[in-house]
């Protein structure tokens, strides 16, 4: 079965400036590969630096690869326009606060991607940002409300209901809920366990609670120092750990109720 996303061989590397005249490049991860299906989340989990964001950026195309190739549904990535590209995979970015713009309505900052991305009129755009509000559990009175105007869970609700409003094959959360307590972390991982449910998004996944990642995961890749040192099952990948590198996480993130 062809997979939703296939990438190969994918890595990035960055220019450092050494000295005056030297700079060396630096791999901030790669080159991995791994596949994505369709319904399924992929939980990508690694120390802080070992590439985790840097290799999301490059599947959302906001990083250029360094080299290898990224396959949707069969085709070259860069076979597709940006908007075909945006439509079908979109990111949820770490701190809601900070990437819903203060100055737009809940409802502007839903209405933002179809018009940018589709050739809906006003009516069927309307529809959708009310679909979609309700998919995340959000009555209509909140698109007249600004994003301050939201608690911390609401204001996650709206980022997922940006994510979601082009109804995207695949769904990348890097680290959204750090900032949110363990009731409301299992609150956000079940609206997206249940729209997943509903419309059959994929995911992936990035967070540190393993915890949170065994709830939530088919599959498990680990990166270390940008390179994956082991990948698999979810299940197995947290029952029997082969690497140093995922012993240690599993030991280092306990649910927090057990702290
Ligand atoms: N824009 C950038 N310029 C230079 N180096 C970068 C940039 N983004 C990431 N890196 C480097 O790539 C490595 C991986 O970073 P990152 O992907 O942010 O790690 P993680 O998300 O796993 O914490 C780090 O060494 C980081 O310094
Ligand atoms: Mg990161």
């Amino acid at each position: 079965m062809q997979s939703l996303l296939k990438i190969s061989n994918l890595s990035r590397s960055f220019k450092h400036v050494s000295g005056l005249w030297t700079s060396y490049e630096k791999l901030a991860y790669g080159p991995v590969s791994f596949t994505l299906d369709k319904g399924q989340t992929l939980a990508i989990v690694g120390e802080s630096g070992a590439g985790k964001s840097a290799l999301v950026r490059t599947i959302t195309g906001l990083l250029e690869p360094s080299s290898g190739e990224i396959h949707l549904k069969g085709q070259p990535i860069l076979s597709l326009t940006s908007q075909q590209r945006c439509s079908s995979i979109r990111m949820i970015f770490q701190d809601p606060s900070s990437s819903l713009n203060p100055k737009m309505t809940v409802g502007k900052i839903l209405n933002a991607p179809l018009q940018l991305n589709t050739d809906f009129d006003a009516e069927k755009r309307d529809l959708r940002i009310k679909e979609t509000l309700k998919l995340v559990g959000l009555l209509p009175d909140y698109l007249a409300f600004y994003p301050n105007m939201l608690s911390s869970v609401q204001k996650h609700q709206v980022a997922i209901a940006r994510a979601m409003i082009l109804n995207p094959d695949i769904i990348i959360v890097d680290e959204i809920l750090a900032t949110l307590d363990i009731s409301l972390r299992f609150k956000i991982v079940n609206l997206l366990l249940k729209i997943q449910k509903i419309k059959g998004t994929s995911y992936i996944f990035i967070a540190h609670s393993m915890h949170l990642i065994r709830h939530m995961s088919d599959h498990i890749v680990v990166l270390h120092a940008g390179k994956i040192v082991e990948k698999g099952s979810a299940s197995i990948i947290c029952d029997s750990p082969q690497h140093e590198q995922t012993k240690f996480l599993l030991l280092s993130h306990e649910p927090d109720y057990r702290k």
